[in-house]
C-alpha cells in the first residue's frame, strides 16, 4: 500500500460549538500545546463580533484572517494534525458544513450551563448525516453548570447519539476540583491557570485509593466513587470502533480558559480519532492508500486586495500523492491544471509545498477555475460526493441599480456564488435571478463585495420563499405537468437543475401530496447520483 506511514499520521479535524461554547479558545489552547502559537490571544481575533451585523470591517478582517486560520496545522506526538476553522457566526453556517465535508472527525464544544444550543443541534445533524465521529468536550466547568449526569442525558436526547464520559468532574464553578478520569483511572487536578500549559496529574491506584481524599477532601471523594459507581453500572465500557462509526461520543470535561483537561483532550483525540478514511464519490469509493492522487474544493477564499481577483481554493487531498507542478484532472471542466505554487498552512504560515498527503488540505491559486465540490484526479472521471447544497433559508431578488454595470454585476454574482457566499437561482423566464442564503449578513457582504470588487452596484428586494427543493421523477407525464402548473415557481440553479420555490411549508407539502410520483430533495447532493 503506498503512503501508509503518512496516511496513518495524520488526524484532520474540525471544532464546532454554538457561538460563544468556547471553540476560539479550545482551539488556541490546542495550538499552544502543539507548539503551533507561543501566545494566548493568537487567535482570538478570528471570528466576527457576534453584534456585529454590518460592521464591513470586520467582515473584510475576518475574511483576511481566516486565510490564513482556515487551516492549523501542527505537530503533536509525531502526529500531523490538522484543524480546519469553522466560521462562528451563524450567517456563515453553510460555510462550516462543507467544511465538515473535508474532515475525518470532530470535536463538539458545549458550555456546561447551557447545555446544546440551537447551532449545536443542527452541527451535529450535519455529522450524523456522514457519521462522522465526534468527541464532545463540555467546557467552562470552572462556572456553575448543570448536573452533569442531566447533561449527559440532554445531549444523548437533542443530539441523537449515544455518549460515554471517559472523565467525570469532580465538583464544579467555585468548588471545581477537578476531572478523574475514567479511562486512565487517574487524577487531574484543577488550578485556575491561564498562561501555563502542565497540568496537575495525579496517579491514583484505583477509585478506592486513599490519595483521593487527600486530594480532593473526603465528600468529593465519596461523591465521585458513587458517580463512578454509577457511570460504570449505566455505560458500556468505552471501545473504539462504535465512537469511529458515529454511534457514541465519548465525553470530556474541562475549562478551556484554564488549560485544564485540554492536553487530556488532545491525548485521547490523537490516540483515538480516525486517519483519512475512505470517501464516496459518485463512481466508487476511493481510499487513501491508491496510488493515484484524488482531492476535491470545499472552499474557495476570495483575494483580499480587490484588484486581484485571484482566489484561493481549498482543496482535501483524498488519495494518493499530491505534487507541485504536476498536471491534475479537473474533472468538471475536463481539463488539466498544474499548480506552482500550492500553500500548506503550519501553524499561522503560509508556506509552498512540493508535496501532500492525504488528510491534508492546500491551498491552490485559483483564476476562477474552481467552484466548490470540484474534483481533482489524475484522469479518472469521478466526482467525490457528501458536499451537498441545501435549501437556503432567506430569498432575495437580486435587481442591478445601474444597467451600465449589468456586465461586471453577472460576472460579480456568478463568482461570488462559485465561492459558495450564496445560491444564486434564475427563474423560468430567464431574467430574474434569486439569490439564497442561510443569513441576512451575506446580502450585505454580497452587495458590498459586488461594488468593490467588480463596480456593480444592486439591492435585494425580499421574496417570500419557504424553501428550495430539487425534484426528480421517473414518469415523465407527471413531471410535466408539475413542471407546467408549477412554471412560476420554477427556478434553475447554476448546475441547470430545476428548483421548486415553494412559498410556504403548507404549499410544499401540497406539491408533495399531488405529485406523489415527484421525488423532492432538500440537499443538491441527489445530483451526483443521478
Ligand atoms: P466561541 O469561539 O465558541 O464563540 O467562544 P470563545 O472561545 O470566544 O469563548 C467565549 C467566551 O467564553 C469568552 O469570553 C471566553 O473567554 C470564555 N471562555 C472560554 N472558555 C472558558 C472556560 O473554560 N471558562 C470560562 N469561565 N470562560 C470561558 P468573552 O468574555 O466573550 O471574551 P474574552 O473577553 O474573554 O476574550
Amino acid at each position: 500500500m503506498a503512503y501508509t506511514e503518512e496516511i496513518n499520521k495524520r488526524r484532520t479535524f474540525a471544532i464546532i460549538s454554538h457561538p460563544d461554547a468556547g471553540k476560539t479558545t479550545l482551539t488556541e489552547k490546542l495550538l499552544l500545546f502543539g507548539g503551533a502559537i507561543q501566545t494566548a490571544g493568537a487567535v482570538k481575533s478570528n471570528k466576527i463580533r457576534k453584534t456585529a451585523t454590518s460592521d464591513f470591517m470586520e467582515i473584510e478582517k475576518q475574511r483576511g484572517i481566516s486565510v490564513a486560520t482556515s487551516v492549523m496545522g501542527f505537530r503533536y506526538n509525531n502526529v500531523q494534525v490538522n484543524l480546519l476553522d469553522t466560521p462562528g457566526h451563524k450567517d456563515f453556517a453553510e460555510d462550516t458544513y462543507r467544511t465538515l465535508t473535508a474532515v475525518d472527525s470532530v470535536i463538539l464544544v458545549v458550555d456546561c450551563a447551557k447545555g446544546v444550543e440551537a447551532q449545536t443541534e443542527r452541527l451535529m445533524e450535519v455529522c450524523r448525516m456522514r457519521n462522522t465521529p465526534v468527541i464532545i468536550f463540555v467546557n467552562k466547568m470552572d462556572r456553575e453548570g448543570k448536573n452533569p449526569f442531566d447533561l449527559l442525558d440532554e445531549l444523548e436526547e437533542k443530539l441523537s447519539i449515544k455518549v460515554r464520559p471517559l472523565s467525570w468532574p469532580i465538583s464544579m464553578g467555585s468548588t471545581f476540583k477537578g476531572v478523574y478520569n475514567l479511562y486512565d483511572k487517574s487524577l487531574l487536578l484543577f488550578n485556575p491557570n491561564k498562561t501555563k500549559i502542565e497540568e496537575d496529574i495525579v496517579a491514583v491506584e484505583n477509585i478506592d485509593d486513599e490519595l483521593l481524599d487527600e486530594q480532593v477532601g473526603e465528600d468529593e471523594a465519596k461523591q465521585l466513587r458513587e458517580d463512578v459507581t454509577l457511570i460504570e453500572g449505566v455505560y458500556d465500557p468505552f471501545t473504539q470502533e462504535p465512537y469511529l462509526a458515529g454511534n457514541i461520543a465519548p465525553v470530556f470535561f474541562g475549562s478551556a480558559i484554564n488549560n485544564f483537561g485540554v492536553k487530556e483532550l488532545l491525548d485521547t483525540f490523537i490516540r483515538i480519532s480516525p486517519k483519512p478514511g475512505a470517501r464516496p464519490t459518485d463512481k466508487r469509493e476511493v481510499e487513501p492508500e491508491e496510488n493515484n492522487f484524488s482531492g476535491f474544493v470545499f472552499k474557495i477564499h476570495a483575494n483580499l486586495d480587490p484588484r486581484h481577483r485571484d482566489r484561493i481554493a481549498f482543496l482535501r487531498v483524498c488519495s494518493g500523492k499530491f505534487e507541485r507542478n504536476k498536471f491534475y484532472h479537473h474533472v468538471r471542466l475536463d481539463k488539466d491544471f498544474r499548480f506552482s505554487s500550492p500553500a500548506s498552512f503550519m501553524a499561522q504560515e503560509k508556506s509552498i509545498i512540493e508535496e501532500a498527503f492525504p488528510g491534508d488540505v492546500i491551498g491552490l491559486y485559483d483564476t476562477g477555475n474552481f467552484k466548490i465540490g470540484d474534483t481533482l484526479t489524475e484522469g479518472e472521471d469521478l466526482l467525490f460526493k457528501g458536499i451537498p447544497s441545501f435549501s437556503p433559508e432567506i430569498f432575495k431578488e437580486l435587481i442591478n441599480t445601474d444597467p451600465m454595470k449589468s456586465k461586471q454585476l453577472e460576472k460579480g454574482i456568478e463568482q461570488l456564488t462559485d465561492e459558495g457566499v450564496a445560491q444564486l437561482f434564475t427563474q423560468s423566464s430567464g431574467s430574474k435571478r434569486i439569490v439564497g442564503t442561510v443569513g441576512e449578513l451575506q446580502f450585505e457582504v454580497i452587495q458590498y463585495r459586488l461594488l468593490h470588487e467588480y463596480g456593480a452596484s444592486c439591492r435585494f428586494e425580499p421574496r417570500s420563499i419557504h424553501k428550495a427543493c430539487w425534484f426528480t421523477s421517473d414518469d415523465r407525464a407527471q413531471l410535466e405537468k408539475f413542471l407546467d402548473v408549477k412554471s412560476q415557481y420554477i427556478a434553475y440553479d447554476k448546475d441547470r437543475n430545476a428548483v421548486f420555490l415553494a412559498e410556504s411549508p403548507f404549499l410544499l407539502q401540497m406539491a408533495i401530496d399531488q405529485y406523489p410520483a415527484v421525488t423532492f430533495h432538500f440537499t443538491s447532493e441527489f445530483k451526483r447520483d443521478t
